[in-house]
Formats: C-alpha cells, structure tokens, sequence
C-alpha cells in the first residue's frame, strides 16, 4: 500500500460548514461568478491519475476517493493557478466528500463526465438506439446525485467525443436526449441548477455544425440544448502561431457562439518539453472574447507523456518542466481582463434550429428519441440511495508527500491555502512551498523570454493536419502507475 510523508488524522474533515466557492453559472455565451457576476474563465487541467485504464468500479479507488492523494494534488494545483480541474471516470457508490471539500477548500472547481469506458456506461456511437436505456441513465442519474450538493461543481459532460466521421447519424440526437434527461433530473432533484455540456473531438469538418445541431434551440424540446461546449484540441504544438494551430479559424468559428466555448483538452506534446506558448494566446483577445479559458491534458504522467508531474510508487511527486513552463505562462495571463463582465457575451440567445444549420453529413433530423417511460419514473422519483450533503471543513492542509523540482531539489513549505467565503483560485494568487529560489515554477519569466503565445516566431511542426491527433492517443491509454500501487 501506498505510503504518505505524515499520516493523515482520522476524522480529519469535520461534518460541519465551510467557506465555500461561489457556483458558477451560464450566461449567454460566459460562465459568470453567481454573487459578483465576474466573468469566470477556466484555468485547467484534466485528471486522472493512472489514466482512463485506471478506473476500476467496485475497488473503492477513482480519481476523488483517497483524501491524501486528492489534498497533495489540490495543493500543486492550487500553486500553480489553476481554478478548475476535469475529471473523467468517478464511481457514484464512492464518497467524494474529503476531496470535493479539500478542493473547494483551495478554490478548485470540478467538471465533471457522467460516463465511463465500461459498458452499458456511455452512448455507443455505432448502436445509440441500444446504449440509450433505463441502467445507463440511472448510473448518470447517480452520478448527478454524488456531485450535486457540493459548490464546486461546475458542470457535467453528457458525452466525450462521441461524434466522429464514424458515428451513426443518429448520435447527435441522443446526445440531445441524454442532454435533456440529465438537465430535467437536475431541475427536478438539485437545490442548484448545473449546466450540462457536450465535449467534442476536434474534427474540424464536424465542429461547427455539431456545435450548431446541439446548441440551438428546439420548441418542442427546450431542455435538450447543451448548456457549453468544449472542444478537445491539440493543434498547438511547440512555439506555434495562432494562425499555425489554427486558432484564427477556432475564432472565427466560434465568433457568434451563445454558449461557453472553451478547451476541454489541449496540450499538444510532440515537442518536449512543453512550453505552453498557447496559454498566451488563449486567455488574451481574440480568443478570450470567444472562448472561456481550457484544461491542460493532464496533471499526472501516463504512459501518453502528457504529464506535468509524475507520481511515483512511493506517492512522492517530481514536477516536469511543463508544470514549470505552464506556471510561468499562467503567470503573464491579465487577470483583470479575464475576469471582466462582458454585457454584450452574456445577453447572447441561442438561434432556433434550422435543418439549414447544417452542411454536412451529421445527421439530417432534429427529432430528438423520445424519453422513455423508465427514465421518466428515475426522473419522477428520483433514483434513490445516500448522498452527500456538501462540503466539510479542512483541518489537515500540510502537504502529505514529497515534491521535488526537475533539479531534484526538494520544495518545502508547501501547504493548502484554505481560501475565504467566496474565493476561488487565480494564478499569482495563494502560492506556497520554495526551493529556495522562488519555488520552481513561480518565478516571474524575463521579458525576452517566451511571451503571448500568438507573437512567438513559429517554425514549429504545428499544422491543423493533426488536429485529431488527441482522440487517437486518448483512444491508446494503458495502463498506468495508479493501477500497480
Ligand atoms: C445494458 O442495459 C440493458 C438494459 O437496460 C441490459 O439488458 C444489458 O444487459 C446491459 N448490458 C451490459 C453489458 O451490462
Ligand atoms: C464581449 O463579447 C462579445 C460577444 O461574445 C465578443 O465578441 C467580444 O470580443 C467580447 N469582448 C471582450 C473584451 O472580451
Ligand atoms: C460523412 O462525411 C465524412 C467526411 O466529412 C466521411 O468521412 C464519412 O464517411 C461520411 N459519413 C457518411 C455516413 O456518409
Ligand atoms: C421538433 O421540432 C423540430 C424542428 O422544428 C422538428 O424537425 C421535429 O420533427 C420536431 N419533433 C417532434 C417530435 O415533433
Ligand atoms: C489567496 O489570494 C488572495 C488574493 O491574493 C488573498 O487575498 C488571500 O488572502 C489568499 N488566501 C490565502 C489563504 O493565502
């Protein structure tokens, strides 16, 4: 079994109340801070530690079940900047309650898939028809209820890149109906409602018109509209240009989009290591008029080598100079802009669907599936069970393994800040643990160092050739270091 620097002390969350992060909410085509309307942008990054292989139902282990783990993670991210973090596959039996609290503790946010890669766990792109039954929407129904009650829940994705040039074209209107269930049990179960979004594929013949067929608004069934849209895109590699990676088209695509767009995966590692350049570009105009921030794939190493630390067997963590390299570009975002309230973003409405929206062969029908009468009653009555009431107190906040830097030099004084009512996480901010030169990862870059992303003189590999390049490693995930401890 795994071994931590210090043991935590059992009972360490007490069941009483917490400061807690604000909920963030949709509005028009902006998340906003629900009390100060601030805009929020995501700073993120996708985890799963021990990769999508890693998910074991039925262990009692998925990325937020083990409180040390999850409070050793909070506390590099929360150093780091980062403001939200997305995960993949989470088992609804377990009790997320240390790690939800310990990352709104921090200011962490959490969006959140309903899916997983076992069967009868998601919609089958060759068979939807088959895969879109009573066990699959109780098993998301479940997953609803285990998140629900907590701040910092910022959203769910009804599906992960289930349209491709391979799916039936049916698919696209049973993620409407998936949709549609979900922001229906949400309504009728949650004390908060929570926006429900779609994460695509970068297949850019397919994007704007998947984004078009699930963002638009369908009389006969309001509730199936996506709430945001995240794309999944790695065709920024090394010191690309924004016009290399294409982000100028991204841009332009996106111009008129009435709800949230955002990166749900970026992070392009065929140059090593990785320098982030396109940190730059997507949190400064144009793009942050039009998208609303990204997730970096991912936090820990797996066998992929999209990490920015590695976890090691003993628990001990050895950041990656991409960890460091992201820092350092987290750190030059303008945070005053980020955040600036936008009236004409959030007085965006979306267009009625109109079968001339889309171009290609997608899908030819808004006739979203029927619900049927077994997830009518889940929906009705609920699906029943135990579930947490929201978030506790943190006691413990020192870190719990050792960090150590690529030089090898050990960080200390690391810790968790607990931040006050209302607080969310932003970089620059709530930094701890040194090196004794700043701590790696926190020093201010000189200014002939790299900048915005999108002035960088490219001669980078980079192209939209590649833009699918992500889903085809996502596709090849083995077994990672998570699984063998
Ligand atoms: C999926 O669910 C259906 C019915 O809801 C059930 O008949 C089928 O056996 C399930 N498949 C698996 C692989 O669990
Ligand atoms: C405000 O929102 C509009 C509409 O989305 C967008 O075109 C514009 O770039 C935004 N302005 C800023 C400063 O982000
Ligand atoms: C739809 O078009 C794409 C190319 O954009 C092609 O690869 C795919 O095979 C087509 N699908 C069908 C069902 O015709
Ligand atoms: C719902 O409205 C769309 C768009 O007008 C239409 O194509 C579809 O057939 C309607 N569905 C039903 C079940 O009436
Ligand atoms: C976190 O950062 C904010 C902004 O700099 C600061 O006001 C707050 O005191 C910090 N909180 C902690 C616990 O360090």
């Amino acid at each position: 079994m795994v071994q931590f620097k210090s043991a935590l002390a059992a009972g360490a969350l007490l069941a009483s109340a917490a400061n807690a992060v604000t909920p963030v909410v949709v509005d028009g085509s902006d998340f906003v801070n629900a009390i100060s309307g601030a805009r929020f942008q995501m700073i993120g990054v996708a985890y799963q530690p021990g990769g999508a292989a890693g998910f074991d139902p039925g262990s009692g282990v998925d990325p937020l079940s083990d409180e040390a783990v999850c409070l050793r993670d909070a506390i590099l991210m929360q150093r780091a900047g980062i403001n939200t973090v997305r995960i993949y596959n989470l088992d609804p039996e377990i009790d997320h309650t240390a790690c939800m609290s310990i990352f709104n503790a921090a200011g962490i946010y959490l969006v959140l898939d309903v899916n997983s890669p076992l069967p009868n766990e998601s919609i089958n792109r060759a068979a939807p028809w088959e895969s879109y039954n009573e066990d699959y929407m109780r098993r998301v129904f479940q997953i609803i209820e285990a998140f629900k009650n907590f701040p910092n829940t910022l959203g769910f994705f009804s599906a992960n890149e289930v349209i491709n040039e391979e799916s039936d074209p049916s698919v696209p209107s049973y993620i409407r109906a998936v949709t549609r269930d979900i922001k229906d049990y949400i309504s009728a179960h949650s004390e908060r409602y929570i926006p429900v979004g779609y994460s695509a594929a970068d297949v850019r013949p397919l994007l704007a018109d998947t984004f078009n067929y699930l963002g638009c608004e369908l009389e006969n069934s309001t509730a199936s509209k996506m709430d945001f849209f995240g794309l999944n895109s790695y065709s920024w590699c090394g010191d690309a240009t924004f016009e290399e990676a294409g982000y100028d088209i991204l841009v332009e695509e996106f111009s008129g989009a009435h709800v949230p767009v955002f990166f749900s995966e970026y992070g392009c590692n065929e140059v090593k290591p990785r320098t982030f350049t396109e940190v730059g570009s997507i949190y400064s105009t144009p793009m942050s008029g039009v998208f609303s921030g990204g997730l970096v794939y991912e936090y820990s190493e797996e066998p992929n080598e999209y990490g920015l630390v590695v976890i090691n067997e003993d628990n001990s963590i050895e950041l990656k100079q991409d960890y460091l390299n992201l820092v350092d570009q987290y750190a030059q975002i303008d945070l005053e802009a980020l955040t600036a309230a936008n009236g004409t973003a959030t007085g965006l409405e979306a267009p009625i669907c109109e079968s001339s929206m889309i171009t290609s062969n997608l899908t030819n029908s808004f006739d979203v599936p029927e619900r049927l009468p077994e997830v009518q009653d889940l929906i009705d009555n609920g699906v029943g069970g135990t579930w947490p009431t929201g978030v506790a107190e943190v006691s413990n906040t020192a870190e719990v393994a050792t960090v150590t830097g690529p030089d090898g030099n050990e960080l200390t004084g690391l810790e968790l800040r607990i931040l006050a009512e209302d607080q969310s996480n932003l970089p620059g901010e709530n930094t701890s643990g040194t090196d004794g030169d700043g701590g790696p990862g926190l020093t201010k870059p000189s200014t002939t160092s790299s900048g915005s992303g999108s002035s960088q003189t490219g001669s980078s590999a980079a192209s939209s050739s590649k833009v699918n390049v992500g889903a085809i490693v996502l596709a090849g995930l083995t077994l990672g270091v998570w699984a063998q401890l």
